[in-house]
């Protein structure tokens, strides 16, 4: 049997889902539906990206361990997932991977391990040790080049991750290296021999000149005291696998590659037989898959992926990535709430050009709900089956027009026969099956459509309300409305992946055996539906969403959520009902703690709420060491007027040098002597590029936070630990 594997990226755990999620998880789902009617046997993957920085962190503001934290998201995913229909349940994703997961660690420590073993292309080790220093972004997980980040602001000196908006860390530490360098004519040779490798086409056009420009190689590893939510390396327990490196893998270990565990659990070579797979991701993670994920296949010494399958941004109206942070996501609840699981599927299929870009709000859902879907194919499914009833009392009529009645029914412009129209039919299932197997899954529904347009024509020019008042025409108003019935039935086995329960209702309201998933578009033949055959119930499949009414909830319910999320001071920091179900077994009570939800808006770190109890423990507060500092030197940085440079005695060997942007409100020669309070453990970071070893405590005072410095009335030894 031919078999098809499908994965979506896998999800940051730190945050509730979004549209983003929602969107690559139906394409995935819609792909598998569509393989299965062509008689594959598919393998969905779709799951949770759990380690690293950025999980850590949010689990410290929710006041869980990762553990719990990451428990909590992928229930709230999973939630979300059977909500729109996309679990197994209903027939969708086969696993739900997640990267915590023993099988995946056995199976990362083992790629890891046969990729140190072999050679590159060029001969040398694929993995060797060096020492990293580097801008890095917690909440992408990445280490961003130069035209990622902003130029230094000229008063912090801070630089920010051009994807978050947020600064990031300069990191500097021994790492592990991947030898991606060696890699750039291996992966050039594989974009030219199969062209197919990375869709759409300006996506593998990006690639290749990137790649084309030269490649450099990537740390792979963190030490273990800075990122220890993580996969230990190999080895060298000292060290952890970068997330991205632990991430990518997850793709075959899920096939229980690398894992006797897993394997074993399965009962199937599910690797033998899946892989390789098609990964579908956003534009955003191109470079990961299409360049960094083949390198290390061709490291380990493992088949390559089927495809890397890349998708455009949903955007606001303004044009802006729909985020929390900034207020303008949609809320899949709210959407949930006021449109159905086949009207939202439908929507994103629809509206996307797969690989551009596109604009999203509620409204636009609604309008395309009422147009495409009550007024287009309900309409057509309704009034089509309601004349079955009313003029042949539930029974498809025949499609023969006798000789002696065909110059009538001609008259009547409906022809002798249904040449015309199955020939149409069958060009529009060719179009829609080339366009969704060329990703362009918005063409497949037009064409759809414009047989559905000619349909309600071809009833409204033959008109069967005349026609059933002519007792001679009796023949030409069965064949007008099995045909309409007919052609009904072939978009229900079309659309069946898009819109798996709509059409389902279809296909029983015409009174059909058997499964739409199971028929194969490719096999469909006009005249399958069977004269005589009894319709079933009419139900309104698509009833028309009073757009006046609909409208002003959602506008209510997204101003409550405004407000909500103002009193708490935080945008994005609330997921109503949603997020409260968030709670794990064995944390905090609301009682006691109310536990943060975890944040809506996967890649973003939003600060806690304020007056919401989001306590940190003791153990959290005692990674942070503060001590007691002498100034011994204090003085201006050129160029900038915030920045004064300190050489500061924390009773160590040496003075530390540290920076402050107090310079507006204090003269450096005053500070001379001054014991102030300093954070001792803080990261190193560059600042105008100056080393600051430590950050000196100050009161934030007033409208412009106008700097106080926190200081000590009484004698106080240099280096005490403020507890
Ligand atoms: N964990 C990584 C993926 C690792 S795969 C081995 C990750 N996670 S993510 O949760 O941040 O993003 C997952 C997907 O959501 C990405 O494909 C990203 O493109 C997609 N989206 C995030 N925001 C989006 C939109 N506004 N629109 C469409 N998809 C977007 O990256």
């Amino acid at each position: 049997m031919k078999s098809f594997y499908v994965t979506t990226p896998i999800y940051y755990a730190n945050s509730l889902p979004h549209m983003g999620h929602l969107y690559t998880t139906v394409v995935a789902d819609f792909l598998t539906r569509y393989r299965r009617q062509r008689g594959f046997e598919t393998y969905f993957l779709t799951g949770t990206d759990e380690h690293g920085t950025n999980i850590e962190r949010a689990s410290a503001r929710a006041a869980r361990t990762p553990r719990e934290h990451v428990d909590a998201v992928v229930a709230e995913l999973k939630k979300m997932f059977a909500d729109f229909g996309l679990d197994g349940a209903h027939g969708g994703y086969d696993i739900f991977m997640r990267t915590t997961e023993p099988f995946h660690y056995e199976g990362a420590a083992e790629f890891w391990r046969r990729a140190a073993a072999r050679q590159t292309p060029k001969g040398r080790e694929n993995i060797y040790k060096g020492f990293y220093e580097g801008l890095f972004c917690a909440p992408c997980g990445t280490f961003k080049t130069e035209d990622e980040v902003t130029p230094a602001d000229a008063e912090s000196g801070a630089r920010l991750c051009l994807i978050h908006e947020r600064p990031v860390d300069m990191v500097s530490e021994e790492s592990y290296f991947f030898r991606l360098s060696d890699y750039d004519e291996a992966l050039l040779a594989l974009y030219e021999s199969r062209p197919d490798f990375i869709r759409p086409e300006v996506r593998r056009n990006e690639v290749v000149s990137l790649v084309r420009g030269g490649l450099q190689d990537v740390s792979i590893s963190r030490l273990k005291t800075s990122v220890s939510w993580a996969i230990p390396v190999p080895g060298d327990p000292d060290h952890t696998v970068y997330i991205w490196f632990d991430a990518l893998i997850n793709y075959i270990t899920a096939l229980g590659w690398g894992s006797d565990e897993r394997r074993a659990a399965v009962g199937e070579d599910l690797f033998g037989k899946f892989w390789p797979g098609v990964h579908l991701i956003g534009k955003d993670i191109l470079r990961q898959h299409a360049v960094l994920w083949p390198a290390m296949l061709l490291a380990a010494g493992v088949e390559l992926p089927r495809a890397v399958v890349a998708h455009g941004l949903w955007l606001d109206q303004t044009g802006r990535k729909g985020s929390k942070t900034l207020g303008n996501a949609l809320e899949l609840p709210t959407l949930r709430r006021h449109y159905s699981v086949d009207a939202v599927r439908y929507f994103l299929l629809r509206e996307m050009s797969f690989g551009q870009d596109c604009k999203v709000d509620y409204e636009v859902i609604l309008d395309r709900a009422n147009s495409d879907l009550a007024g287009g194919l309900g309409n057509l499914v309704s009034r089509t089956l309601t004349m079955i009833r009313k003029y042949f009392d539930g029974a498809v009529p025949a499609d023969d027009i006798p000789e002696e009645r065909r110059l009538q029914a001609k008259r009547a412009g409906v022809d002798s026969d249904a040449v015309e129209l199955a020939s149409s039919l069958e060009l529009v299932r060719e179009q829609f099956i080339r366009n969704v197997e060329d990703y362009a899954f918005h063409r497949a529904l037009e064409s759809a459509w414009t047989m559905i347009a000619r349909v309600d024509k071809f009833i409204s020019d033959a008109k069967p309300w005349e026609l059933a008042r002519d007792e001679a025409q009796r023949e030409t108003l069965g064949a007008v409305l099995y045909r309409a019935a007919e052609t009904l039935r072939w978009l229900a086995v079309l659309l069946h992946p898009v819109m798996p329960e709509s059409t389902r209702s279809v296909w029983q309201q015409l009174g059909q055996a058997g499964d739409p998933g199971r028929t194969d578009p490719a096999e469909l033949k006009w005249g399958g539906l069977a004269a005589g055959a009894r319709i079933g119930e009419v139900a309104p499949l698509f009833p028309r969403i009073d757009k006046a009414k609909t409208m002003a909830e959602i506008e209510k319910e997204v101003e409550q959520k405004k407000e909500q999320q103002q009193s708490q001071g935080s945008p994005g920091a609330s997921s109503g009902t949603h997020a409260t179900q968030a709670a794990v077994p064995g944390s905090p009570t609301a009682t006691e703690v109310k536990p943060e939800p975890p944040q809506q808006g996967a890649t973003e770190a939003t600060p806690p709420p304020e007056g919401v109890a989001t306590f940190i423990t003791i153990d959290d507060f005692v990674k942070v060491e503060m001590r007691v500092g002498e100034i011994l030197t204090a003085e201006r940085i050129p160029k900038s007027d915030k920045l004064l440079k300190f050489t500061i005695d924390l009773g160590e060997a040496e003075p530390r040098q540290i920076l402050a942007g107090i310079a507006e409100h204090y003269e450096p020669e005053k500070l001379v002597g001054r014991k102030v309070a300093v954070v001792s453990n803080l990261k190193p970071r560059k600042l105008r590029g100056l080393e600051s070893q430590g950050m000196v405590l100050a009161a934030s005072v007033g409208e412009e936070g106008r700097p106080v410095l926190a200081t000590f009335t009484e004698d106080v030894p240099n280096g005490a630990r403020l507890k």
